[in-house]
């Protein structure tokens, strides 16, 4: 059996998704959820594009001991040593250089030649290798290059010190055969490729990126780079869960395994939806809600009499806790609750547990029975509060059909209470505005979602709000029993994060 390593860029390509801004806490805490689940390498950041990416690769890499913790960086000295000074404190760092190969990047982007981009990879990936022992080095639009070229410049790369190729297809253009069939003449044709991981780093432009992440594995290929989710670039990368699942549903056949613990996919895929504020598709392979749903007559009879008639993968093994049953309720104290969480495989660090717990015991106060989805969104929302924030005390909402709707908030910011009434068309729009008085800030609204997260009358509302300031996205999130109520605060949630954001860039 070949060990696939599992390499995840949902911090650096994933983060690169439209809108997707994640603040630090946010980082790391996904960064905690990769490493729980087993992941080989966490691709952190570029650390080179923004002071943020800087610090939220250098934290993970301080935080993270069991991960190998990968920095991106173009061929150059400066990028180079911007991203070793991020990871030099992880246990396990990597640099992960690239420039890009394909003669349509060269002459329109780099104007550049073949020669000047082989000499300048072959001198970065020694300069990178005189910081960092663990170098990866990718061509960046490989697929779309010359593999003659490919050949030549990796043989010299290997030379100069790369531990790693990567070998992307930075547009989803390949097909599943011919990927294969490309990466096998580098694997056969690459001088020194035997002392080296080769690694595939698929874009989904195509809906291909999976198969063809799968081609390159039979190809030879011993990385796959994905993000969770599918999150990435345009149409996003391999998703990370659908490579997992492939390769463990079908391991016999494919003489392949990886290392990750399948049953942490589900919660972090949904930690992942929750803070990007990406939504995953209901009928997405291995994570969607109606992945194992059986709806029609003849497939849930099928399942009743023998699961394996329609099921090739259990929601167990992804971790998929599909019950409503009441887990805990109002006498719960903290041991219970934080018992609970680490048996289904929720670890949270102190403060997030006293958090978690502090929002359970109100949950406990409004909702009669608390099921496990309460807890699943209870332990995602809302642990991203920067400190100094504005806080909800109170609201008041005048609303009905025949009445112009208006709302009075009071929030509290360091000590002081802020007190605003606004109207508007709707109860939501003259909170949303109330917000905006009190805050001192007009808000461009981007979007606007609520779901129940159990069935019920007293079911929990999670909204999420999603709020732009120069170009930059932000998204909120709260939970309540009362939608206005979740409305608000995940309104507040997002001027937050927008807040917290701009005060670090000063
Ligand atoms: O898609 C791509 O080519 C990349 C590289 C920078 C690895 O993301
Ligand atoms: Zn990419």
């Amino acid at each position: 059996m070949k060990r696939i390593k599992i390499f995840d860029t949902t911090l650096r390509d994933g983060e690169q998704t439209p809108g997707v801004n994640l603040n630090l806490k946010e980082k790391l805490m996904i960064a905690k959820s990769l490493e729980n689940l087993g992941v080989d390498i966490i691709e952190a950041g570029f650390p080179m594009a923004s002071l943020g990416d800087f610090q939220g690769v250098n934290t993970i890499a301080k935080e993270i001991r069991n991960s190998t913790i990968a920095a991106l960086c173009r061929a150059t000295k400066s990028d180079i040593d911007r991203a070793y000074e991020a990871i030099k404190v992880a246990q396990s760092p990597r640099i992960h250089t690239f420039i890009a190969t394909s003669p349509i990047h060269l002459k329109y982007k780099l104007n550049m030649t073949e020669d000047e981009v082989l000499e300048r990879a072959v001198e970065m990936v020694k300069y990178a290798s005189t910081l960092c022992s663990d170098v990866e080095f990718s061509a960046e639009d490989a697929y779309r290059s010359n593999p003659e070229f490919l050949v030549k410049l990796f043989g010299k790369v290997i030379k100069a010190g790369a531990k790693v190729l990567n070998i992307p297809d930075t547009v989803g253009y390949a097909l599943p055969n011919d990927y294969h069939d490309f990466i096998k003449y580098i694997v056969n044709n690459t001088e020194g490729i035997e002392k080296v991981d080769v690694s595939v780093h698929c874009h989904d432009d195509l809906g291909l990126a999976v198969a063809n992440s799968l081609s390159g594995v039979l190809a030879g290929a011993t990385q796959v780079e994905c993000a969770v989710n599918g999150l990435g670039e345009r149409a996003g990368n391999a998703s990370l869960e659908e490579i997992v699942m492939a390769i463990e549903t079908r391991k016999n056949h494919l003489g392949m395994y990886t290392n990750i613990n399948t049953t942490g996919l589900w919660r972090t895929s949904k930690l992942v939806s929750s803070l990007s504020g990406v939504v995953v598709q209901p009928n997405k392979a291995i994570v969607g809600e109606n992945a194992f749903a059986h709806e029609s007559g003849i497939h849930q009879d099928g399942v009743l009499k023998e699961k394996s008639t329609y099921e090739i993968i259990t929601p167990e093994s992804v971790g998929k806790v599909d019950n409503n049953n009441i887990v805990l309720g109002k006498h719960s104290g903290r041991h219970a609750f934080s018992s609970y969480l680490k048996d289904n495989g929720i670890v949270l660090e102190q403060e997030a547990l006293e958090e978690a717990f502090d929002r359970f015991k109100k949950l406990t106060d409004r909702k009669k029975t608390i099921t496990w989805r309460d807890i699943e969104a209870l332990v995602s929302n809302n642990v991203t509060l920067p400190q100094e924030a504005y806080k909800l005390v109170s609201f008041q909402i005048l609303g009905g059909n025949k009445i112009i709707a208006t709302t009075t908030v009071e929030i509290e910011k360091d000590g002081v209470v802020l007190r605003e009434s606004a109207v508007g068309d709707g109860s939501i729009e003259s909170a949303f505005k109330a917000v905006e008085k009190a805050v001192g800030k007009e808000v461009k609204l981007r979007d606007y979602s609520i779901h129940s997260v159990t069935d019920g009358e007293d079911a929990l509302g999670e909204v999420t709000v999603k709020i732009e300031e120069s170009g930059e996205v932000f998204v909120g999130k709260a939970l309540s029993g009362d939608v206005m109520e979740a409305s608000i605060n995940a309104l507040i949630n997002a001027v937050n994060k927008m807040m917290d954001y701009f005060d670090n860039k000063k």
